[in-house]
């Protein structure tokens, strides 16, 4: 079968590394992919938001199953799209429509479906330009530290943690009154803080039955011990230590079977990825967020630990067969560590020769920001996400010396990474 992957990042990597173990790929296309995926498929320079020319492709080239990674062309309607029209709509394809996409392209929304369906998640109320005079009214009686969340997608920015109360009204402000993320923030979550441990547990949905993979943890901040900027993510390990039968018992009663009952009553026919950020409070888990999609950098953790063949597994999401499928996992601890462009999550400059790829033994390179320059024949940083060193051995200490070795042996001017990655599960 011919599959075609959308995205362009370690995570759409880290699927064309699968597909390809697999015997069911035959052709494999990455849409737009980077310099690691053309090693694997071949990349198609079309932008995945004109769905037209995405259906067309499939089209020209028998594809059998569509894999969309990235949020954007959810949110945006891809599905819909391709049901909408007769000679698309019986592909297979993995990721929701834009009414199960929601639970990502709208906090305000999600926050709402918690509410309805009785998921435990942080209190909270939604402000707008409407009513803002009551949302500085609620900030002004809100404990702190609080969460101002902006309500649309905001790259993963539209988050900010304040201790101040004056600082939180300004902010606010800024969000409602400046349009300090677009649009994305004409609508604000004012969130209680949760104190807690973080991590992410993924659902494979295929509109009725699901199946859960392996969790992750990753690590977010810019620096090491947790400090500065959020970033896209700068490392993740699988499995995770704190995450153990009893708490996950409780993340699948509590959490898991509400929301897509929740999905099933509200006529959300949903085909794909739940990726549900949680906090662990005490031992009780509470939602964050949930995503329409599977986490980058956790998929270069997760799909490794998967032993099922993962085209037979998407196959089934698309097609609505999952209840016959049974999940294969390596109990082996996989982590990865981010190399990035120094400055990311702000301005960097990027054009940089990788060299001393084929040094790093031992470990998965999964692509993010790269690219292949044929006038000589280099991979050069194209991003501020370069690449993710995967490692998986018998405990995690291993894994992470090995990817932090590699690590070091890949080079490119203004290579940074966090030396830290699994540092509270380590000595
Ligand atoms: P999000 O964009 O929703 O993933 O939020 C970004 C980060 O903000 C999360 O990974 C958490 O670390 C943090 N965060 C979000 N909501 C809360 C909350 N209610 N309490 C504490 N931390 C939070
Ligand atoms: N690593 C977090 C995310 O993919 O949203």
């Amino acid at each position: 079968m011919n599959i075609l992957v959308i995205g362009s990042g370690g995570r759409e990597h880290a699927f064309a590394y699968k597909f390809r173990q697999s015997q069911l790929c035959q052709n494999l296309y990455i849409m737009p992919g980077n310099a690691g995926t053309a090693q694997l498929g071949i990349n198609v320079e079309l932008n995945p938001l004109k769905f037209d020319e995405v259906g067309q492709f499939c089209l020209d080239n028998q594809i059998g199953l569509v894999l969309v990674g990235p949020e954007e062309p959810l949110v945006k309607g891809i599905r819909d799209y391709f049901e909408s029209q007769t000679e698309l709509k019986h592909i297979p394809m993995v990721g929701p429509g834009k009414n199960g996409a929601i639970l990502e392209g709208s906090k305000d929304w999600s926050k709402a479906f918690m509410m309805r369906h009785g998921i435990p998640t942080a209190a909270y109320k939604s402000f707008s330009s409407q009513n803002l005079s009551d949302g500085l009214d609620y900030l002004n009686q809100h404990a702190m530290p609080v969460v101002l969340k902006a309500d649309g997608l905001a790259a993963g920015k539209g988050v900010l943690i304040l201790n101040n109360r004056e600082e939180a009204t300004h902010e606010l402000k800024l969000m409602i009154q400046e349009a300090k993320f677009g649009n994305a923030g004409s609508t604000v979550v004012i969130e209680e803080f949760l104190e807690g441990i973080e991590c992410s547990v993924f659902v494979l949905v295929d509109g009725s039955s699901y199946v859960i993979l392996p969790e992750a943890k990753d690590y977010k901040r810019i620096g090491e011990g947790d400090t500065g900027l959020n970033t896209g993510g700068m490392g993740a390990i699988s499995p995770v230590p704190f995450a153990d039968e009893a708490f996950m018992q409780k993340v699948k009663t509590r959490i898991v079977e509400p929301t897509i009952q929740g999905l099933k009553s509200e006529g959300i026919n949903y085909k794909g990825f739940i990726f549900i950020g949680l906090m662990k409070v005490g031992d009780e888990p509470f939602v964050i967020e949930y995503n329409c999609r599977m986490g980058d950098p956790e998929t270069e953790v997760v799909l490794p630990r998967i032993q099922s063949d993962l085209v037979e597994l998407m196959l089934a999401c698309g097609t609505g067969n999952l209840a016959n499928c049974k999940l294969q996992t390596d109990p082996r601890h996989a982590a990865t560590v981010m190399l990035v462009s120094e400055g990311y999550p702000g301005d960097y400059a990027k054009g940089f020769p990788i060299t001393e790829l084929e040094e790093a033994s031992g470990s998965v390179l999964f692509h993010a920001g790269t690219k292949f320059k044929p006038e000589t024949g280099e991979i050069v940083s194209n991003g501020g996400r370069v690449l993710a060193v995967t490692s998986l051995a018998t405990t995690l200490s291993e894994a992470l010396e090995t990817s932090k070795s590699n690590a070091l042996k890949i080079d490119f001017k203004n290579k940074y990474f966090r030396r830290d990655i699994g540092f509270e599960f380590v000595s």
